[in-house]
């Protein structure tokens, strides 16, 4: 037994070498050639995957001399997924999720309706991606963060939201408006229109950014896998993602953004109902001077100027705009930002608030949902 699973062991290490020992994912690395890269799992390599592709398909093995390309740009297997040292140039978004995000069925961002009912509040089921996150807390249930469904299995929340609370976070509500009513209706003429109930799911995975920096509050982005999947009803829909390199420099564009929620903070949520606030792009520098410190690109400043902040956004809650996706007509809702830090202020100091730029993590999103599973 010994001498056979060494052999296994040894085959294995054979093929793919253990180049660069102690390697993560997205750690930087140079390959076999000498071009510096990152160490990424295959299908998010151009030119790995397509050759992989290739060479599947037509049922032939790599030729030898690529073969023996792999096993030195091999840089480890994580979450049984085999990860190269991929070149800068040739990086892609995984190739297997983007194909769900591209999908024509994938029916991402369908807003209905951009204005609000009443004051601030949002028109029943037209922000369907709100999902608010359930902790117990000292044995009371209670919802404390939000965040966005962006796919029938996962949620994009803050990191700050997570970290530290794995035992505390334990279920996501989705499809809900007003959260004191069982049930949510509205008026129409003489008709009165309800939504479908809520939906109350579990949760399997918490994924954090590798980075996340619990004290500077950067890469404050996580992924919660739910238990199962929830399929897309009229009051529950994903939102889009910033996929495209247009999408993504849109968000250094746009004037003003939507930020929804219920106002949910560490100390509950301030709102019954599902509100919506429109807050106004800023440049780096206002935040760099109220937060004291750089703004990297990794970060939008949004907010600030007048008392409509993201004090009606809940902490990892979406900053959204309408955006032209994959081409198409109609405007799709985006998500462009998470929101991060500076809630705090809300309606009192009128600062401006940092968001994750999510555009600059699609990366990371992609791949992190490929190898835990669609
Ligand atoms: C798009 O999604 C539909 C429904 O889930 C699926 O049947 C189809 O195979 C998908 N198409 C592609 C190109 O992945
Ligand atoms: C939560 O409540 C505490 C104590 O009242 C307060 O100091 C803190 O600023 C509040 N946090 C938020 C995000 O409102």
């Amino acid at each position: 037994m010994i001498s056979r699973c060494f052999v296994a062991v040894y085959g294995i290490a054979l093929v793919f070498g253990v180049q660069a020992a102690g390697a993560a994912y997205a750690d930087e690395c140079a390959t076999p050639n000498g071009e510096s890269g990152q160490c990424m799992p295959f299908s998010s390599c151009k030119d790995i995957e397509e050759r992989l592709t290739q060479s599947q398909q037509s049922g032939q093995s790599v030729p030898a001399d690529y073969a023996s390309y792999l096993q030195k740009a091999s840089c480890g297997e994580f979450n049984g997924v085999r990860h190269f040292c991929c070149p800068a140039a040739q990086i892609q978004h995984n190739s297997k999720v983007m194909a769900l995000f591209k999908n024509k069925s994938f029916d991402c961002g369908n807003f209905l309706s951009q204005r609000v009912a009443n004051g601030y509040e949002v028109k029943l089921s037209s922000r369907p991606w709100m999902a608010l996150l359930r902790y117990q807390q000292f044995g009371e249930p209670r919802f404390l963060c939000g965040g966005a469904l962006i796919s029938e299995r996962y949620i994009l929340t803050a990191a700050h939201c997570v970290h530290g609370l794995q035992d505390d976070l334990d279920e996501i509500r989705l499809g809900e408006h007003r959260i004191s009513t069982e049930e949510d209706c509205r008026q129409q003429g003489r008709k009165k229109k309800c939504a479908p109930p809520v939906v109350d799911v579990g949760i399997e995975k918490y994924i954090i950014h590798e980075h996340y920096d619990a004290r500077h509050i950067m890469h404050d982005i996580a992924l919660l896998r739910l238990k199962r999947s929830v399929p897309v009803q009229k009051h529950i829909k994903p939102i889009c993602l910033p996929i495209t390199d247009d999408l993504k420099q849109q968000a250094e564009q746009i004037n003003t953004f939507f930020v929804t929620g219920w106002g949910t903070t560490e100390n509950g949520s301030s709102s019954d109902v599902l509100l919506q606030a429109n807050v106004p792009l800023q440049p780096r520098s206002a935040c760099s001077q109220a937060y004291r410190r750089q703004v990297p690109t990794t970060q939008l400043c949004v907010g600030g100027g007048d008392l409509q902040d993201s004090c009606k956004g809940d902490s990892g809650g979406p900053l959204q705009a309408p955006a032209r996706y994959l081409g198409e007509f109609a405007p799709r809702m985006v998500e462009f930002g998470i929101v991060s830090q500076g809630v705090v202020s809300c309606g009192q100091i009128s600062l401006p608030g940092l968001y994750t730029n999510v555009g600059e993590y699609v990366q990371w999103i992609t791949d992190t949902m490929a190898s835990h599973g669609l």
